[in-house]
């Protein structure tokens, strides 16, 4: 139990890779075949992946979260010493079906039933967005799927996070807004979210201008922490 509070929250806004998404989950599939180097495999992907992103929207060459995926896997795989068309086939059409965090679906669930807006706002494109929410159904769990492609750039910029404002119709103060990725969690409150890091992988605390108002484990506890009736 906690007993930490956000007050006055009207939508709930998730990061999806690495919060609701488990992006680990695409080579973890693969782990026999790929032996010893999947985990450092897995992590290479992902740091790349995000490193891609941020120098993309430094150098202003936007390309969308699919084609950086895959850059990011070539990398990786090449970094791991992998040479194998078939593999990285499969690993992409994976990262289209990553699979949720145990306490995901429940927790969407809880926050819906309480009568709460929820959105994905995230780097991903609508494509792979939509096809990862459809195949673990929490499509059904959320008024709407955000993408960076709406405005051609990365997180941490400010236009992205303006986005769920716009589109919510909900005042940034009263966005409540979680992310695993404790930069992104930064950019968050930067911008002016009320943020809870997930902090899943028991990282140390960034040393960035906005910290988060709370941090967590797991999701669990959102729905307490918001103060819903039926939590
Ligand atoms: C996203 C990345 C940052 O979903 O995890 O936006």
């Amino acid at each position: 139990m906690t007993d930490q509070r956000i007050e006055d929250v009207q939508a709930c806004v998730f990061d999806a890779y690495g919060t609701l998404l488990d992006f680990n989950s695409a080579v973890m599939k693969c782990r026999d075949e790929i032996g010893d180097s999947a985990e450092r495999l897995s992590d290479v992907w992902r740091q790349k992946q995000l490193q891609y992103t941020w120098l993309r929207s430094l150098m202003g060459t936007h390309a969308d979260f699919w084609q950086v995926t895959g850059e990011a896997l070539d990398f990786a795989l090449a970094a791991t010493g992998i040479d194998n068309p078939d593999l990285r086939t499969r690993l992409m059409a994976l990262y289209r079906e990553l699979d949720t965090f145990t306490e995901v679906t429940d927790t969407l669930t809880r926050l819906k039933a309480a009568g709460m807006k929820t959105a994905i706002l995230s780097n991903g494109s609508p494509d792979m967005l939509n096809a990862a929410a459809a195949a673990s159904g929490i499509d059904a769990l959320l008024d709407a799927v955000l993408s960076v492609e709406d405005v051609g750039i990365y997180k941490p910029d400010p236009r992205v996070y303006q986005l769920a404002v716009d589109r919510l119709d909900v005042a940034a103060g009263n966005i409540c807004f979680m992310s695993s990725n404790g930069w992104d969690a930064a950019g968050a409150g930067a911008f002016g979210f009320r943020v809870v890091w997930v902090n899943r992988y028991g990282q140390p605390v960034e040393h960035l201008p906005a910290k988060p108002d709370v941090i967590l484990d797991t999701l669990t506890p959102l729905p307490a922490i918001l103060g819903l009736a039926s939590a």
